[in-house]
């Protein structure tokens, strides 16, 4: 049995969680040009806490580390190490794999492609019905339906467009479709996985909405994908900036963007044209993200990174306060 977790303990917490992909060549071509196995270490130690009903936002660069973090959240890929726990209920212990089964019901995720994600030979309504069926959750095709209809009202569109084709609809709304099926097994909390990246900008504000008002309603708790700062802004709580794998810094939305602290969250801010003060000079994101089967040593933005003195090279510098950095961390005295 899984102990309740304290009144206050956040919704979701990740410790530590960390992923590693064998990239190797395969055996044949090792053999014979002598190649070593490779690595890529994907995530490498992150942690962070989801308080109920807030939108905590990842944001990085390509290759940063978001996606394989939510695969693993929502339990679609298996960590190296590190833990996952949801409602006080660990993802990854097999002691207690009923109460996880029926904590999958109130996790749902949604994609960046909408069409991928909803089987093309299906009709609307069929999709929107397989979690209800799945989980038992309501009983009598007449209810079913009338829940489909309802589901379908609720994201925006109408409830004939459950006798329609995937391949019916524009992209917006079959984002509308992704997020009602994800609604349909009661569903509390929701990855999303860059869910408007797709999309025209004016589309995407109606979705970024439209998820903002079921959030209100319905008390929803979202991780939040995006490498889009506008987007984050929009839409989160409390951000986590990944890089190469590391979560770097996680501050509440609004003090993000007015006080960002880490080097790394400054250059990615700088390089948002709405989003920096006019006027003042912009620097941009300056070098390439480092090759992950090869990251440098210590702390792997050292290469990029204007703040950078020797302990960097050196040492991987810790989260303290949410940001882990030797120079804003107060360590570049104590190291001199
Ligand atoms: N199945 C896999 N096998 C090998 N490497 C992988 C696999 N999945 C991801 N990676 C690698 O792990 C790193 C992190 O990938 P991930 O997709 O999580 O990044 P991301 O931050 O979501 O990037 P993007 O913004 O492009 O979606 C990348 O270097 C990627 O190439
Ligand atoms: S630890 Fe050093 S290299 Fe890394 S962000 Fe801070 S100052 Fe820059
Ligand atoms: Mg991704």
């Amino acid at each position: 049995m899984s102990q309740l977790p304290p009144p206050d303990a956040a919704f979701v917490q990740v410790r530590d969680l960390k992923r590693v992909f064998d990239v190797s060549k395969p055996w044949l071509n090792r053999v014979l040009e002598h190649a070593p196995k490779q690595y890529l270490k994907a995530v490498d130690g992150v942690s962070f806490d989801i308080r109920k009903g807030e939108t905590f936002a990842l944001v990085g660069e390509s290759g940063s580390g978001k996606s394989t973090v939510a695969r693993m959240v929502v339990g679609l890929l298996p960590p190296s190490g590190g833990t996952v726990s949801i409602a006080g209920i660990s993802m990854n212990d097999v002691a207690v794999a009923q109460e996880r089964q029926r904590m999958r019901r109130r996790i749902q995720m949604i994609f960046q492609d909408p069409y991928a994600s909803l089987n093309p030979r299906w009709r609307v309504g069929r999709i929107i019905a397989e979690p209800i069926r799945a989980f038992d959750i309501i009983e009598g095709e007449g209810d079913i339906t009338a829940r489909i209809g309802e589901l379908l009202t609720l994201v925006g569109l109408h409830p004939d467009d459950a006798k329609k084709f995937p391949h019916e609809f524009s992209g917006g709304q079959r984002q509308r479709i992704a997020i009602a099926r994800a609604l349909a097994s009661n569903a509390e909390f929701i990855v999303c996985d860059e869910p408007t990246s797709a999309l025209d900008v004016s589309v995407q504000a109606q979705i970024l909405n439209l998820m903002r008002d079921l959030q209100q309603k319905f008390g929803l708790t979202y991780l939040f994908i995006s490498h889009n700062l506008a987007v984050v802004r929009h839409m989160a709580t409390r951000i986590g900036v990944m890089y190469l794998g590391r979560l770097v810094e996680v501050s509440e939305g609004k003090q993000l963007f007015s006080a960002p602290r880490h080097p790394y969250t400054r250059m990615l801010l700088d390089a948002v044209p709405d989003l920096a003060m006019v006027g003042k000079a912009r620097e941009g994101v300056k070098g390439e993200i480092p090759n992950p089967i090869n990251p440098p040593s210590g702390c792997t933005f050292h290469p990029r990174c204007p703040l950078a003195f020797d302990r960097c090279k050196v040492e991987n510098p810790a989260v303290i306060d949410g940001v882990a950095c030797h120079a804003v961390n107060g360590d570049r005295a104590a190291a001199a």
